[in-house]
């Protein structure tokens, strides 16, 4: 039998139309002498009907079929009557009335039932992905990214990029990440890194002359997991010589509203707004802002440097800031119990506490309020904070950053507590002019805030000479931000081996050790390399975010757990001693004789 066309896809147009159909099994009701069973395939559902008088053979062979067992039929399509019409599906005027099926596989209970709204856990759905894939949610998903991808194709091949492979067998390409390493059995103790981008090549394809280069790539990073983050995913990579930053976001915007059009056929406006990286940390203590709601941060150092509250006077006087948000109509909606378990969770940005005043029409009410009674003190914190009776304003008081993570948390946390960001809108912005250097308090020491390639602000090149601060330079660099997320980030390249070099050693390179990691790159830039930039934007999140997913392994076919595991293969697996011996490996503590 040859299939005529997909369940999901037959609709009125087909009525009196005889046609064949292969699908899975969803769902079978066994009336006695008439059956219904729901077949399903990538495009959705259709209802069959068995019954003695459409064939005899038919309604027998129905009758042992089961959920997920895969069938072919053939049939005639009629409407349904009136009180079986299902308007929100494509097939829920028709129906099939079953001449013949044939039973083309065969099914053991499923672990799972294929259905949107599971309950079966992550690690179960992972180790049976190919049932998890046939929810429709998943289809929807997977179908959604590959829209994107070929509308990436199509926007990059009619814009005169040219698509070139890089390795992934390679050197170390530092993201900030740990490597994923491959040992090389020729060469026993050396190692393939996996790229964690295919940053280095795409510059070279720069000093190569392709001029415009773009790559769906994959990138592979050992860092911890979080809900946004996979140890390995895909890059919408691109690079361009001779264009400006702004040339280059004014691409990228093109590429987004190609996108945003292709998928889910929504008018993006560009330009997107562009905010300074300083602008952003003041106005929303990050560098990825949500600006789909406001509560933005008030600066309220000035008012607050002479108050009789000590909390907030020793901060100001110990070279600290004391901001605040607004929270509208919070005083009747946050009880003292609801914003002690804000301050307990706010300790792990380093907050000590988590001041607060409720507004009322004759001023402030809360356990520190009587530190603000003085009339002009009320005046400019309201005029300040924007506050109205029946709001409540919560405050940090404390070291800078302290203070940014401290309300960033709470403006996005507070916001969605109380449902006040608005669905289905998209709220693209780019941050500029971040600064070169970013203090890694962990490891202590300056990395790079991009990477190590990105070229500082023209007027501040001279801070990476000798003697100079360094750590005071700002970046050519740029992030584009999505409804609060990072979905991708570019800048303009270092093209001399003079900045390169001093690049590198402003972030604690010898020339020995620059020269060993970095030898071929600083070499390739003695040979008229043209002054380059470009950008990559993270196709998995954007997959998740425009197909409203929770979590980015919704939108990969066959994503690694939150512990790095693949529960399907369960990668990553242990190897023979031979294959071992092969690459000359011995595992510390093994049980290998
Ligand atoms: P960056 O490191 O910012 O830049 O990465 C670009 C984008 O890739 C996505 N991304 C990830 N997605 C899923 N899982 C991860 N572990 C992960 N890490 C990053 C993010 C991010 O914005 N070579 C530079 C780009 C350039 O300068 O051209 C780079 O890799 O969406
Ligand atoms: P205390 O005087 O320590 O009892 O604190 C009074 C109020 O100020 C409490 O609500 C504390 O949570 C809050 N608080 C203490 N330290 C800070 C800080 N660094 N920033 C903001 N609020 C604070």
């Amino acid at each position: 039998m040859k299939r005529t066309t997909y369940a999901g896809l037959v609709d009125e147009s087909y009525l009196n139309q005889k046609v064949t159909l292969k699908g899975w099994v969803q769902k079978k009701r066994d009336l006695g002498g008439l059956i219904f069973i729901d077949l399903r395939d990538r495009e959705g559902i259709v209802q069959l009907v068995f019954n003695d008088k459409f064939s005899r053979a038919a309604l027998e062979k129905a009758e042992s079929v089961k959920s997920e067992y895969v069938i072919e039929i053939e049939g005639e399509v009629f409407n349904r009557s009136e009180k079986e019409i299902n308007p929100d599906m494509r097939t829920g005027k028709i129906e099939i009335h079953v001449e013949n099926i044939n039973i083309l596989s065969e099914s053991k209970t499923v672990p799972f039932d294929i259905k949107d709204d599971t309950n079966a856990s992550d690690d179960l759905r992972l180790k049976y992905r190919y049932l998890d894939l046939r929810r429709s949610e998943m289809q929807k998903n997977i179908m959604i990214r590959n829209r994107i991808i070929q509308s990436v194709h199509s926007y990059f091949d009619n814009n005169g990029f040219i698509d070139i492979e890089t390795p992934n067998l390679t050197a170390s390409s530092p993201e900030g990440a740990r490597d994923y390493l491959v040992p090389s059995r020729m060469y026993p103790g050396s190692f393939y890194a996996l790229p964690q981008s295919p940053q280095q090549f795409k510059q070279l394809l720069m000093g190569a002359g392709f001029d415009r280069y773009y790559q769906i790539a994959r990138c592979f990073r050992d860092e911890d997991l979080r809900g946004d983050r996979q140890p390995e995913f895909t890059q919408i990579d691109m690079e361009t010589s001779f264009l400006s930053a702004e040339e280059i976001q004014d691409l990228t915007e093109g590429l987004i509203a190609k996108i945003m059009k292709d998928t889910l056929n929504i008018d993006v406006k560009v330009p997107f707004e562009r905010i300074t990286w300083n602008e952003s940390m003041e106005r929303f203590g990050t560098d990825q802002p949500d600006t789909r709601f406001g509560m933005e941060l008030k600066d309220l150092s000035e008012i607050m440097k002479d108050s009789s509250f000590k909390v907030f006077k020793s901060a100001i006087d110990n070279g600290g800031q004391v901001k605040s948000i607004t929270v509208p109509g919070g005083a009747e909606k946050y009880s003292r119990k609801n914003i002690d378990k804000y301050a307990e969770y706010v300790e792990r940005f380093g907050a000590k506490g988590l001041a607060w005043l409720k507004v009322t029409e004759e001023g402030f009410s809360g356990p520190i309020a009587k530190f603000f009674e003085d009339e002009a003190m009320i005046k400019a914190l309201l005029e300040k904070t924007e506050a109205q009776p029946g709001d409540l304003l919560l405050f940090a008081a404390d070291r800078n950053k302290v203070v940014a993570s401290t309300l960033s948390y709470l403006r996005n946390a507070i916001a969605k507590e109380l449902d006040l960001i608005p669905n289905n809108q998209f709220n693209y912005l780019w941050i500029v002019d971040w600064p070169l250097f970013d203090y890694d308090e962990g490891d202590e020491r300056w990395v790079a805030a991009h990477h190590p390639f990105t070229m500082p602000n023209e007027e501040d090149v001279h801070y990476l000479n000798e003697g100079e601060d360094a750590h005071k330079a700002h970046a050519q660099s740029y992030d584009i931000i999505l409804n609060g997320l990072e979905l991708g980030g570019g800048s303009i390249r270092i093209h001399t081996r003079e900045i390169q070099e001093k690049m590198f050693k402003a972030l604690g390179f010898t020339q020995e050790s620059a020269e060993s990691q970095f030898g071929y790159f600083l070499r390739a830039l003695d040979y008229g390399f043209p002054p380059h930039g470009g950008l990559a934007i993270g196709l998995d999140r954007f997959a998740r975010l425009l197909s409203n997913s929770d979590n980015i392994r919704d939108v990969i076919a066959f994503p690694k757990n939150s512990k790095a595991i693949d529960p399907l293969t369960s990668a990553p697996g242990q190897v023979s001693n031979d294959q071992l011996d092969e690459l000359g490996l011995d595992i510390k503590n093994s049980n290998k004789e």
